[in-house]
């Protein structure tokens, strides 16, 4: 075992990641520990743009922004966080451009800004052009930045470190955060990292869906590590569900693509949402459009023969613009699907995509360990965290946004700490979770095997917990998880060896996404309302007296070791906006 001190260590190396490092490392010794590599991460993924109100294309401002934000995430979003994100978003995308992000740019040379969904013109009147994007490679533009700047800065990358643990110290009768433990893929050596401040930005956990847009990496690792360790979890139930995931293999077709002119059509050519979001059409908030799309295929007007899709259509808009601004999606069609994406529509599905909830914090980045209380040296950014900017459901490019305001917020937050505080004692034997959990799947004997448990995980929680939901459905996946999580105890793996035992990672991984699955069916099934992402067919209204809150999720186990998942609520932060019903 060895043992590592850095002032600030940071779990994950996307984008919020990245671009706390930049600030972290200007201001104290910092390392950044992935499980992959840098340029692997998942930010890469991410097509549309990044949404700030610059108003380069035409009339634009921050409150609108923020409004929308609001209104996007079903009034769950805790507004003074979303004025934050929409005001410090112009000089986000400025501080991109000057790190030598290649953003498309207008005929006068200023940054293009595109539609998305949710995203109007003075509170809803039309769609507004506010996404910054790089064709559709945007997220790819910004990871590549952000490493450059990382190298240039001297950031300390330890590249295939898998954290597996959160240390906390009790000093005085408070909980801080002593450092963490991580798991070196090339040798299976068990490493501590003691440090002043820890910052987790290691994204979603969206594999625990079959039909997703996530990558294999997505297994909710950060959440996990903190949850195990007696730390809440926010608004798990609300996960966002893209419309445009490839049909029957989720990949991503952005969102840009509507906001460039492309329309949803059923079997019968009809433009649908038309009907639902008079307005915003093919443009509304994601939440809306997915549940479109089923409401299309339910009532027998899906295409294929099996109707179970709708068609994702770009055939009118010219080639010229589709090369220009949509090259890899298109190219997706074409490899995935056989399909020329000139002359043919695409067939397209709803893909599990984000998740709103995760680690709470403050707008500082600090974690939560209850409604109020901060983690002394624990901070979180980005898609691993709920800070809540996002509410009840995200809007398409705020999660960009998301990354760089608060992965920067973070990063400062988190340096600024370290330079003020001492180290806090290591707990005793800190390896000593990680060693157990390591052995006893090396060592098992058992007779399941990790690939099965993760398919019944992934198409339980496709049939019960996806877009549409009741309380029967729910509650058939939290008896799942639960048979789920008793035969994990059984699960063995074939390769007992310690240099890259991928075996041993993903029987780890699948750990992680068996807890947080559990979290998110516990907190859908308590929530008896319908708010943005989180639809329930047996209370299809918002219910603003009983779940105007946001849930918080804790651990815990009994004396007999038997372990629960037990909710406590927390107020939303209301400043400008009182609820409405939300239309588009
Ligand atoms: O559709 C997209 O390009 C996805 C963007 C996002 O999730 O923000």
């Amino acid at each position: 075992m060895k043992i590592h001190k850095y002032d600030t260590v940071i779990v994950g190396a996307g984008g919020a990641g990245m671009r706390a490092a930049i600030e972290a490392t200007k201001r104290s010794r910092t390392a950044v520990l992935t499980k992959l590599y840098p340029t692997r991460s998942h930010t890469g993924a991410a097509q549309g743009g990044m949404a700030a109100a610059l108003a380069n294309v035409e009339e634009d401002n921050w409150e609108w922004h923020t409004f929308d934000t609001v209104k996007g995430g079903d009034y769950l979003v805790d507004q003074d966080a979303a004025e934050i994100l929409a005001k410090e978003a112009i000089d986000a995308v400025l501080d991109l451009e000057k790190m030598g992000l290649p953003f498309n740019r207008t005929p006068d040379g200023t940054i293009d800004q595109r539609r998305f969904g949710g995203h109007s013109r003075n509170h809803g009147e039309a769609p507004v052009r506010r996404s910054c994007y790089a064709a559709d490679r945007t997220g790819h533009m910004i990871l590549q930045t952000l490493y450059q700047n990382c190298v240039k800065e001297g950031v300390e990358f330890f590249n295939e470190f898998y954290v597996l643990d959160q240390l906390i110290t009790e000093e005085n009768g408070v909980k801080k955060s002593a450092g963490v433990v991580a798991y070196e893929l090339a040798t299976g050596e068990i490493h501590i990292f003691q440090a002043k401040a820890v910052i987790y930005a290691s994204g979603g956990c969206g594999k625990f869906f079959k039909v997703t847009s996530n990558a294999h990496t997505l297994t909710g690792d950060g959440q996990a590590a903190v949850y195990r360790r007696g730390l809440p979890l926010e608004d798990m139930e609300f996960f966002q569900f893209h419309p445009t995931g490839i049909w029957r293999m989720g990949i991503l077709l952005t969102e840009g693509a509507r906001g460039e002119g492309g329309i949803l059509r059923n079997k019968d050519g009809e433009r649908f949402m038309e009907k639902y979001a008079p307005v915003m059409k093919d443009l509304a908030s994601r939440d809306v459009v997915s549940r479109s799309i089923y409401t299309e295929i339910r009532e027998g007007r899906g295409c294929g023969p099996e109707g179970d899709h709708v068609f994702l259509d770009l055939t009118h808009l010219p080639p010229e613009q589709l090369d220009a601004k949509l090259p890899d999606i298109t190219e997706f069609a074409r490899t995935y699907l056989g399909i020329e994406p000139y002359t043919d529509p695409i067939p397209i599905q709803p893909t599990a995509h984000y998740a709103m909830g995760g680690i709470p914090t403050n707008v500082e980045g600090e974690v939560l360990a209850d409604n109020t209380t901060v983690v002394p040296g624990l901070y979180a950014a980005g898609e691993v965290a709920c800070v809540s900017v996002h509410g009840a459901n995200r809007l398409g490019t705020n999660s960009l946004l998301d990354i760089n305001v608060f992965g920067r917020r973070a990063g400062i937050a988190a340096a600024e700490y370290s330079a003020e505080h001492d180290y806090v004692e290591l707990p005793e034997n800190p390896a000593a979770l990680v060693e157990e959990q390591v052995e006893r799947l090396r060592n098992s004997t058992g007779n399941e095997r990790v690939a099965e448990l993760r398919r019944e995980l992934q198409e339980t929680m496709d049939a019960n917990v996806m877009v549409f939901r009741t309380e029967q459905t729910i509650k058939t996946a939290v008896e799942k998880i639960a048979e789920l999580r008793e035969r994990y105890k059984n699960v063995a793996i074939q390769d007992k060896g310690k240099r890259f035992n991928t075996d041993l990672l993903e029987a780890i991984e699948l750990g992680n996404l068996l807890d947080l699955a559990e979290v998110m069916a516990v907190s859908a099934l308590a929530r008896k309302e319908s708010r943005g992402g989180h639809y329930r067919e047996d209370y299809p209204n918002r219910d603003d007296v009983n779940f105007m809150r946001h849930t918080m999720a804790y651990r815990e186990v009994g004396d007999d070791g038997t372990e629960t998942v037990r909710l406590d609520y927390k107020p939303v932060v209301q400043t400008r906006y009182q609820p409405m019903e939300r239309k588009y």
